[in-house]
C-alpha cells in the first residue's frame, strides 16, 4: 500500500492534510523521515507520525524441528500442536507454511507473514520438499522410474509431478517433491503397497533443517534464509 493511503486510513486526516504532514517531514518510516507519499509500505515496517506510532508489526519467521506426535495446526482438541512448542509471547498471529502428518518429523516453517508463506505453499510455486523415507518393505527396483513418470491420484484426478527418488539402502530413500499433495509421500509408496514407517522432512527449497535443532526446538530464520522465498 502507498504510504499516503496508509496514513489516511489510519488517522482522521484528509488527503490534503496527509500530503501536508508528509511535506512538513512529520512522518517516519523505519526511523527515516519520508516526504514522498507514493512510497510503498508493507505491514512489517514501523510507521510514525510525530510521536504517534501508526504501525509496529514485526515479521516473525521461524524454523522448527517437528517431533513425531505433534500436530501441524495452530490448535487441536487432543494433541499438542507445533504452536504449543513455542513460548506464549511468540504465538499470536503465527501460522504454518505447510503441514506435516502427525508422525512425520523435520523442517516446519512458521510465520505471521501471509505473503511469504503463500510463496512456499501455493501449488504453482514448485518449491522442492526433500524427505528421508523409511519403508516397511524393501523399495521396488523400478521406484525411481515410476516416481519420475508420476502416479495417478484418483481422488484429486491428477498425476503427480515428476519426483526425484534416491535409494539410500534397501529400506531408506530420499524423495524430492515439487508439490505438496495430501499424504503425498505415503500415497506414492502406497502405489507399491509399501508402508512408510518413518518420514522426515530435511529441506524446503534451499533451506535445510538446522542440524543443531533437536526435535521440538526452533530458531528464527536469518535475513538470508527469509530472502530464499
Ligand atoms: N507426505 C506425507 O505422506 N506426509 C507428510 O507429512 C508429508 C508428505
Amino acid at each position: 500500500m502507498q504510504l499516503d493511503r496508509f496514513i489516511q486510513l489510519n488517522t482522521p486526516y484528509s488527503r490534503s492534510r496527509v500530503k501536508r504532514l508528509l511535506a512538513e517531514g512529520r512522518v517516519r518510516v523505519a526511523g527515516d523521515t519520508v516526504t514522498d507519499g507514493r512510497l510503498s509500505v508493507d505491514r512489517f515496517v514501523r510507521i510514525e507520525l510525530d510521536d504517534q506510532l501508526l504501525q509496529e508489526c514485526q515479521g516473525y519467521y521461524l524454523m522448527l524441528h517437528k517431533p513425531a506426535g505433534v500436530v501441524s495446526a495452530t490448535t487441536h482438541p487432543e494433541h499438542q500442536t507445533v504452536i504449543d512448542l513455542l513460548p506464549p509471547a511468540l504465538r499470536p498471529g503465527l501460522h504454518l507454511a505447510g503441514r506435516l502428518d502427525l508422525k512425520t518429523t523435520g523442517l516446519m516453517l512458521l510465520t505471521n507473514d501471509g505473503n511469504w508463506s503463500r510463496r512456499i505453499t501455493q501449488p504453482t510455486s514448485k518449491i522442492t520438499k526433500v524427505y528421508r523415507v523409511t519403508t516397511q518393505d524393501a523399495v521396488a527396483a523400478n521406484t525411481a522410474e515410476v516416481f519420475r513418470q508420476g502416479i495417478y491420484f484418483g481422488y484429486e484426478d491428477i498425476t503427480t509431478q515428476p519426483a526425484e527418488f534416491e535409494r539410500l539402502d534397501s529400506h531408506h530413500s530420499r524423495l524430492t517433491l515439487y508439490e505438496g499433495r495430501y499424504h503425498q509421500v505415503k500415497r506414492m509408496f502406497g502405489y507399491f503397497d509399501n508402508e512408510v514407517t518413518e518420514l522426515h522432512r530435511e529441506k524446503v527449497g534451499d533451506l535445510n533443517l538446522d542440524p543443531s535443532l533437536l526435535p521440538g526446538e526452533f530458531r528464527a530464520l536469518t535475513a538470508a534464509e527469509i530472502a530464499l522465498f
